[in-house]
């Protein structure tokens, strides 16, 4: 099913934002690659870098920011040695961002349908009447109603307008599509129509796809891959059933504690205690380690090197050998109680 090449390689990645507390790496060396017609989950709690990882992809970084290191290779090209105007003329394209709260991303001044054609006239080159057709058809296929391409945001309900920026971000016919959080502000019912919108139109059109979430039970509904990121890291990836069946980093183990199942809401939640650490200062060995039940004195030392298994999944974890044994503790609610 896949392709050799994939469609997008992120090598040794580094992003930071320059801050009034100094300069924060968000994101610390990640690599992972997104193989064709599949959707990859970028998981990890608040604050873990996923925006800064989607927006590079994209290059719409916010203005503090800037790309430290590393490669972005779409279809084998890097484009942070490109020239910028091959990455620009990407965007929309070739890789289109369904950005976090989307739904509110629309202007509320202009009609919904004035909006989709505006990319495609200025980015898409269409005329007047083929945008307009294209808009229709662009609405038909995320299951809204082209007779109400005339109305205006604020007549639209949150799944309604998230089914427009995922026709937005369509509408150009690219090959990747990231879409940060595209379910996060919406109900569970909303949501799973929504992440069914998704999945229908990446299998109809072949699209490979970023889905950013912090939620592993929206990874283990859709997602064919997944990446955990921790504090700026890549601290496991691999298929998504390898991953969530037989995690061997202790903060995937937490990760899948903590979320329910999306189809059995019977599971009892246990949240890992603790927050990620400061970016702005200097971290020593893996940054896990303070909130990590497993922890060891070489975790508060040395960074865990990325072993790489036959199956192409990759972890950091100085304990990775035990992992099974650590698995099996992991279930136990008592092992993430920690004393006061
Ligand atoms: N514009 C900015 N200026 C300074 N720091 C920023 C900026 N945007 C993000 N950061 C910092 O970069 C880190 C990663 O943020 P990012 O938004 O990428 O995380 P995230 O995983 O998407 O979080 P969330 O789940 O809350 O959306 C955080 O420490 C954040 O404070
Ligand atoms: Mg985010």
């Amino acid at each position: 099913m896949a392709d050799q090449q994939p469609v997008l390689e992120i090598r040794d990645l580094s992003v930071e934002y320059r801050t009034a507390r100094g300069v924060v790496r968000a994101v610390d060396g990640i690599s992972f690659s997104v193989p064709k017609g599949a959707i990859l989950g970028l998981v990890g709690e608040s604050g873990c870098g996923k925006t800064t990882v989607a927006r590079s992809i994209t290059g719409v970084l916010h203005q503090s920011a800037r790309i430290a290191g590393g490669e972005l290779l779409l279809h084998g090209r890097d484009l942070v040695s490109g020239p910028p105007k091959a990455w620009l003329d990407a965007r929309w394209r070739e890789i289109s961002f369904v950005p976090q709260s989307a739904m509110n991303s629309l202007d509320p001044v202009y009609r919904i349908g004035s909006q989709i054609e505006e990319v495609l006239v200025h980015r898409g080159g269409k005329t007047r009447a083929e945008a307009r057709a294209r808009a229709s058809a662009l609405f038909e296929m995320v299951g809204l109603n082209p007779g109400r391409l005339d109305e205006y945001p604020h007549q639209f309900s949150g799944g309604m307008r998230q089914r427009v920026a995922i026709a937005l971000a369509l509408a150009l016919n690219p090959s990747l599509v990231i879409a940060d959080e595209p379910v996060t502000a919406l109900d569970v019912i909303v949501q799973r129509q929504i992440l069914d919108v998704i999945r229908d139109l990446q299998q109809r059109l072949s699209l490979s796809m970023i889905l950013v979430t912090h939620d592993i039970s929206v990874v283990a509904y859709l997602c064919d891959q997944v990446v955990v990121m921790y504090a700026g890291r890549v601290v496991e990836s691999g298929s998504t059933r390898e991953v969530l069946e037989q995690p061997r980093h202790p903060y995937t183990m937490g990760l899948t504690n903590a979320f329910p199942d999306l189809e059995s809401a019977a599971h009892e939640l246990v949240p890992i205690d603790g927050s990620p650490p400061d970016l702005s200062q200097p971290l020593v060995g893996c940054r896990f380690q303070p909130r990590c039940p497993f922890s060891l004195p070489v975790c508060s030392s040395d960074d865990p090197r990325t072993e790489v298994a036959e199956t192409g999944a990759r972890f950091a974890c100085h304990r990775h050998a035990e992992s099974d044994l650590l698995r099996r503790h992991s279930r136990d609610i008592a092992t993430w109680q920690r004393p006061q």
